[in-house]
């Protein structure tokens, strides 16, 4: 699907990746952007920057994405391209608590499940459409740091392949983002797996470019990272050496860390 004269939601899109999407599909030609965050200023200002149009939405909340979803079809007529975006983390393993775990599902996994609701039989009505998910390479490997953003990348990944099995014939085509580390306030300097990311981070702008030529030619996966396609291949060729590479890493990470704050550089053959 080429990007000229769509209608595209992003949510998430105050800043970061979202808003960066945004910034390139207003350059593509889309006839309309909405910015879409829980953050109604900073959504205001990246529509303002692109001639969008800014509706504050909390996509945990169902009604929330149901009133954006009809609100954008009032006004524009359609919905082409539906980017779930907005995305959360939280640090921890069997420490995180109930509530974080919750926030994680509710945001990462719940609010795709509710836009797919809300513009799946809309995008089936007018003979097809696109739902964009960034999920992240922790759902196709793990993040060590963090057992409900990684259980639930996974799960985001999940939704993705059941919908496309289910809809893509109807025209539905779905898209996962799943970038390694991303240059935005969601990578924090104080976590040692995250300094390992901010190592080979790419910027926002370099993912909204690898979800319009993903769009564009209609693929599942969108790597913006290539080296996760091979990650992920050694993974499934054999789980049982991957799992000890990642403890290894595990390992590497959490000394190196006590040793030298921010210099870690850990393996990278054993993702
Ligand atoms: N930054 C990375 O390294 C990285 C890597 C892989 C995947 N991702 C994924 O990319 C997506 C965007 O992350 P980012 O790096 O741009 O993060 P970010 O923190 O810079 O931006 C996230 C945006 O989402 C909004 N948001 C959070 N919860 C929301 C909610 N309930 N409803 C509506 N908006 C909400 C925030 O207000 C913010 O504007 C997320 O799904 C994230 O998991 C990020």
């Amino acid at each position: 699907m080429e990007i000229q004269g769509k209608v595209v939601v992003v949510t998430g899109a105050g800043r970061g990746i979202g808003a960066a999407i945004c910034r390139r599909m207003a350059a593509d030609g889309a006839a309309a952007v909405i910015v879409s965050d829980r953050d109604a200023a900073a959504a205001s200002d990246v529509a303002l920057q692109i001639g969008g149009t800014a509706i504050a939405c909390d996509v945990a909340v169902e009604s929330q994405i149901q009133n954006m979803v009809s609100d954008t079809l009032n006004r524009f007529g359609s919905i082409d391209v539906f980017c779930s975006n907005a995305g959360i983390t939280a640090k921890g393993g069997l420490d995180c608590s109930n509530a974080d775990f919750q926030s994680l599902w509710d945001v990462n996994v719940m609010s795709r499940l509710y836009a797919a609701r809300a513009v799946v039989p809309h995008m089936i009505r007018q003979g097809g459409g696109s739902l964009v998910h960034t999920a992240s390479a922790a759902g196709l490997l793990t993040e060590i740091g963090s057992a409900g953003y990684s259980i639930t990348k996974h799960a985001d990944i999940a939704l993705a392949e059941w919908l496309s099995v289910n809809y893509g014939r109807q025209g539905v085509r779905v898209s996962c983002v799943c970038p390694l580390g991303v240059a935005t306030d969601m990578l924090d300097q104080d976590d040692p797996i995250h300094r390992y990311l901010q190592l080979h981070a790419i910027s926002a702008e370099d993912v909204a470019h690898a979800v319009v030529d993903g769009i564009r030619s209609e693929q599942f996966l969108i790597l913006p990272h290539p080296e996760v396609a091979e990650f992920f291949a050694l993974k499934a060729a054999d789980r049982d050496r991957w799992l000890r590479g990642m403890q290894r890493m595990l390992q590497k990470l959490t000394r190196s860390s006590e040793r030298r704050p921010g210099t870690s550089t850990p393996d990278r053959a054993a993702a």
